[in-house]
């Protein structure tokens, strides 16, 4: 069977886990495949609302088996949070939770790194989630990361050390004004790294590949957005893996022929939490609105998110290098009750009007091009069939369909799995 992608298409926040949630009645498998605890997914279900990092979002459902692959980076400390969480609820993770022996391990001084770097950085800072993502993979590259598989070597604690001295040394050399106590650190560190090791390691190219071959059905599930791709994305102001389809290749092992649908996932709107270039930003009562309806507030972070108009130009950047085959609107319900709704289908550049993503889209290089469209008054929350939906919303819908080239297969009215409307 081939391996279908479920990916965010902004800058993150997009509602994936909701919607991965919502599709894995329909997968054997859920693997999450880059990023680490920087990503937030929420889940409401029950009248109760869970946040997932690490673990994958097919966690709640008893069928599904949740694998985390190699290109996710996971900090012990936070995973081993994630489990208590699940247990207070009577999950039983144990038989459905899968760890890549590749994937590798933020240690409490990637996180202090992270600290430092940006400190170091000042106003230029990325506005990172400081969970040690940046300087896990930088070791991952650079070729000196502490893999999970390495945790069954017996030298592994003589490895951890030699790479926490060298950490230590680059924390003062930012000569940033950073406090910790890392032996308090490393004993809750160490304490989460055990429980940690009583989970099932694999090698997980091999199992995906196996599991491929027998039949079974696998969701590849993004964290972040495209357009915080450490290749694609609005660099420097990005993550640090590759967010993309082609990540879900290099994070489980996926050949590219093994490729099937593509989801895509956006919101009706734009946001954006952290520093960079963001062309429809709303400075405005209209990105206040979107900021206070929306709850625009990071779930990893608590911070708050910016806010503006949809933006086709990025949009159908993401569409292109993911080669999205169906697409999935989020928060459709918070544009309800806006007079006018503004979309972004081109941008002026230098002179010219320009409909694709240039190098640089920094406010003094780009200026939006709107189209507006009549809003609806109309609460989508309560609606459970797309028949319902006001003429304007359809108007919406369609205009992005046509501008696209892509369906819209999935209109999501809240954050409830039920509130979610299958469209064709
Ligand atoms: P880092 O990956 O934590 O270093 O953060 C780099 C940039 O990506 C910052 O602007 C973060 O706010 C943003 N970012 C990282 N993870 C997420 C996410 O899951 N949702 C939205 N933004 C994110």
């Amino acid at each position: 069977m081939a391996v279908d992608l479920l990916l965010g298409l902004q800058w993150g926040d997009e509602g994936k886990g909701k919607i991965v949630d919502v599709l894995t009645k329909n997968y054997n498998i859920i693997a999450r495949f880059q990023g680490g605890p920087n990503a937030g997914h929420t889940l409401v279900f029950n009248g109760k609302k869970h946040v997932l990092h690490t673990i994958p979002s097919g966690i709640f459902h008893d069928d599904a088996t949740n694998l985390v692959g190699n290109g996710v980076v996971i900090d012990p400390v936070i995973f081993k949070g994630e489990l208590d969480k699940l247990e207070e609820q009577d999950i039983d993770y144990r038989k459905s939770l899968l760890i890549s022996r590749k994937a590798h391990i933020i240690l409490p001084t990637h996180r202090l790194l992270d600290a430092a770097s940006e400190a170091a950085k000042g106003k230029a800072k990325i506005g990172s989630t400081l969970k040690g993502i940046g300087p896990t993979y930088m070791d991952k590259t650079g070729r000196n990361g502490i893999r999970v598989g390495d945790l069954e070597l017996s030298d592994w604690k003589e490895r951890y050390r030699t790479l926490a001295d060298k950490h230590e040394s680059m924390i003062a050399f930012y000569n940033v004004d950073i406090n910790y106590d890392l032996s308090k650190l490393e004993e809750e560190f160490f304490e989460a790294v055990d429980i940690l090791k009583s989970l099932t390691f694999i090698d997980s190219e091999e199992y995906v590949y196996q599991a491929q071959k027998s039949g079974k059905t696998i969701l590849a599930e993004g964290a972040q957005g495209s357009l915080l791709d450490i290749d694609f994305g609005t660099y420097p102001f990005v993550t640090s893996s590759n967010t993309t389809a082609a990540g879900a290749c290099t994070g489980l092992g996926v050949a590219p022929n093994q490729i099937g649908e593509v989801f895509g996932i956006f919101k009706a709107y734009t946001t954006r939490v952290g520093s960079g270039p963001f062309p429809t930003e709303l400075f405005d009562e209209d990105g206040e609105t979107m900021g206070r309806v929306g709850h625009e507030f990071g779930a990893t972070t608590g911070r708050r998110r910016r806010c503006g108009w949809l933006d086709l130009v990025a949009l159908k950047y993401a569409c292109q290098v993911n080669g999205v085959t169906q697409l999935n609107m989020m928060k459709g319900d918070v544009l309800s009750g806006f007079k006018t709704l503004k979309v972004c289908t081109a941008y002026k550049y230098k002179g010219d009007v320009i409909e694709h993503l240039p190098y640089n889209i920094e406010p003094e290089n780009v200026e939006p091009v709107y189209t507006e469209m009549k809003g609806w008054e109309d609460d989508l929350t309560t609606m459970t069939d797309a028949s319902q939906f006001p003429k304007e919303l359809n108007n919406y819908i369609n205009f992005l369909e046509k501008e696209l080239q892509i369906p819209i297969t999935i209109v999501s009215v809240g954050p409830d799995r039920k509130q979610t409307i299958f469209r064709k």
